[in-house]
């Protein structure tokens, strides 16, 4: 990644209630914040996993359900599975609402990478944020670590 060329970053995301999509827009605010970026973000339905192709950074969020990720988003992981996506970035990010339950999405989704789409190299520890009920919303404190994820991700891309 060169710090003059126009990064495409893929943003794809599974919500029920909107405050998993509202964390992927913070995250994509704190990459903005310093890199100059195109972001594209989407539903992991409305997506083709062969879309990711054209995108330099790939980051896939879900709410936790059931203590994992939801169905979606684990068949939009393992439709990634032998696309071709080597040497791209990636990460991952949940929300959860009990605190017993936290990063449990986040880590399920990065076992799944690492085993279904190996080339694919998940370069931050996933971001899990608090919601305070089921529909949310997002609790105190929460969306700053989102801008923040988005920004440790912008530097380490250099962008
Ligand atoms: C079917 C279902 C199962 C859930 N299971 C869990 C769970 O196991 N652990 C947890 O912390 N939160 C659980 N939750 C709460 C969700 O994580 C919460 O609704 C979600 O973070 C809200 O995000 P969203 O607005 O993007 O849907 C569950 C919610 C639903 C609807």
């Amino acid at each position: 990644m060169e710090g003059q060329l126009l990064v495409k970053v893929c943003v794809v995301y599974d919500t029920r209630y909107g405050n998993t999509k509202r964390v992927a827009e913070a995250i994509v605010e704190g990459i903005k914040e310093i890199g100059q970026i195109e972001a594209v973000i989407g539903r992991p339905e409305q997506t083709e996993p062969a879309e990711m192709f054209d995108c330099d950074l790939i980051l896939i969020g879900s709410p936790n359900h059931y203590g994992g990720p939801t169905k979606d988003i684990k068949e939009f992981i393992d439709g990634l599975g032998g696309i071709g996506l080597e040497g791209k970035h990636g990460a991952v990010f949940d929300t959860y609402l009990g605190a017993g339950f936290y990063e449990k999405a986040v880590k399920r989704m990065e076992k799944r990478i690492n085993e279904n789409v190996p080339g694919l190299k998940l370069m931050v520890p996933g971001l899990s944020i608090l919601v305070e009920k089921s529909k949310g919303p997002i609790a105190e404190g929460e969306l700053p670590k989102c801008r923040e994820f988005g920004k440790k991700i912008a530097d380490q891309l250099e962008i």
